[in-house]
């Protein structure tokens, strides 16, 4: 086994039968990337997945890095956004790794932001019956959120990711210096999902993120590495009790059943993180509302918001018409129920009767929304 340079902190998150994958978190990590592989993905081939500007800013440096040290790997790129996460982007990235001949001794790479992890990690999950994947997130949504789980997939004219598949990495590297160059507005949304999983299992992290938040759009990489380590161990946790969203994982799910229908409402003209910023306000309140969650909540949690640009006079500026329709219609709730995570405080989920999310009937929602 060859040394690594670099030593970073291990998490290591749980799948079925006992089995696991590390998520390794350390500054200038990158420059450690060929031993990493050949410690964990040692394979003939690798294929690194990356969209135009990550590929450019990362993607090239890491190729020609690995070719000097002997590996044989080409960059695929695809231009980034939202809207080409679909069959189609995917259609191209695996016809192209066909016409360059590789085959089921390769290895993705997905680097860069959530789109990347979610689209490498379907092209590794479906090509030849699957390959391995190595997860190397760039953005701060990726590094908390997407790739640690396994969840991948694609968009599709129905929904967001509504095709897709459980495909775990062999491994997350995470080099939290490479947030120096994510545009600020793409921090907040990765903080946004940091502030969720301080509000449903750290209080001590939610206190101490409201404090740092000025600090951590500033890019203070040490207090960067210190969030995304934090909210990576929260995730890991709940994602090793329940890999296939079951159960426990369903507290993840704070602030998305409203933020969800936000987007939708919005015609996807918000981010999803505001989207999800402006959903757990309304589910705090909803909570409170209903005699679940503690009064005194919600202003921290307002306060904390604020600083990444959440404005409760913007959460009430949503159409709750449109709201209740997109929740009406959700391709993904179960059997047309609208199911909620509520906190009872913060740091804590209700949980009831052994559930993690709990229905709220049209009656009551239409009545809340109206009342706002
Ligand atoms: N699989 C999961 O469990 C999971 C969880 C959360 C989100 N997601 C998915 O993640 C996606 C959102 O991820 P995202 O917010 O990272 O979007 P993204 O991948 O589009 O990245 C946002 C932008 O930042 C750029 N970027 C990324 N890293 C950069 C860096 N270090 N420097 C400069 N620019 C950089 C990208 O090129 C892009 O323009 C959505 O598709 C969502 O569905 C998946
Ligand atoms: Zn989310």
């Amino acid at each position: 086994m060859k040394k690594i340079k670099a030593k970073p902190v291990v998490v290591s998150v749980g799948i079925e039968q006992g089995l696991s994958y590390d998520v390794l978190i350390e500054r200038n990590l990158f420059s450690s990337l060929s031993d990493l592989l050949s410690e964990y993905a040692p394979s003939h081939r690798y294929a690194i997945i990356s969209d135009n500007n990550v590929g450019e800013l990362y993607g090239l440096t890491i190729r020609d890095q690995l070719r000097r040290d002997g590996f044989n790997v080409d960059l695929f790129i695809f231009q980034q956004g939202e809207e080409n996460k679909t069959r189609e982007t995917w259609c191209d990235l695996t016809d192209q790794m066909l016409v360059e001949s590789f085959g089921r001794d390769s290895c993705v790479l997905a680097l860069g932001g959530g789109v990347a992890g979610d689209l490498g990690g379907f092209v590794a999950a479906t090509y030849m019956r699957g390959i391995p994947v190595v997860q190397i997130p760039t953005s701060l949504v990726a590094m908390i959120d997407a790739s640690i789980g396994g969840k991948t997939g694609v968009d599709v004219s129905a929904g967001k990711n509504l095709v897709g598949c459980f495909h775990p990495p062999n491994l997350v590297v995470v080099d939290p210096e490479v947030v120096c160059t994510l545009p600020v507005d793409e921090c907040k949304q990765g903080l946004i999902e940091a502030v969720k999983h301080g509000i449903i299992m750290d209080r001590t992290y939610f206190e101490d993120l409201s404090v740092a938040i000025p600090a951590l759009l500033a890019r203070d990489v040490d207090k960067i590495q210190d969030a995304v380590l934090r909210s990576i161990e929260l995730k890991a946790i709940v994602v090793s009790e329940d890999e296939h969203e079951r159960g426990k994982r369903e507290i993840l799910n704070f602030g998305h059943t409203f933020g969800h229908a936000i987007e939708a409402a919005q015609d996807y003209s918000l981010s999803h993180g505001t989207a999800v910023g402006h959903g757990m306000l309304l589910e705090t309140l909803l909570g409170i509302e209903l005699g679940l969650t503690n009064p005194e909540t919600f202003d921290p949690i307002k306060k904390c918001l604020g600083c990444l640009g959440i404005s409760f006079q913007g959460s009430l500026a949503i159409d709750p018409d449109k709201i209740m329709n997109y929740l009406r219609l959700d391709k993904k709730s179960k059997s047309g129920e609208r199911r909620f995570v509520f906190i009872s405080e913060i740091g804590s989920v209700l949980r009831r009767e052994g559930d993690w999310s709990h229905t709220v009937d049209e009656k009551t929602l239409t009545h809340f929304l109206k009342s706002l």
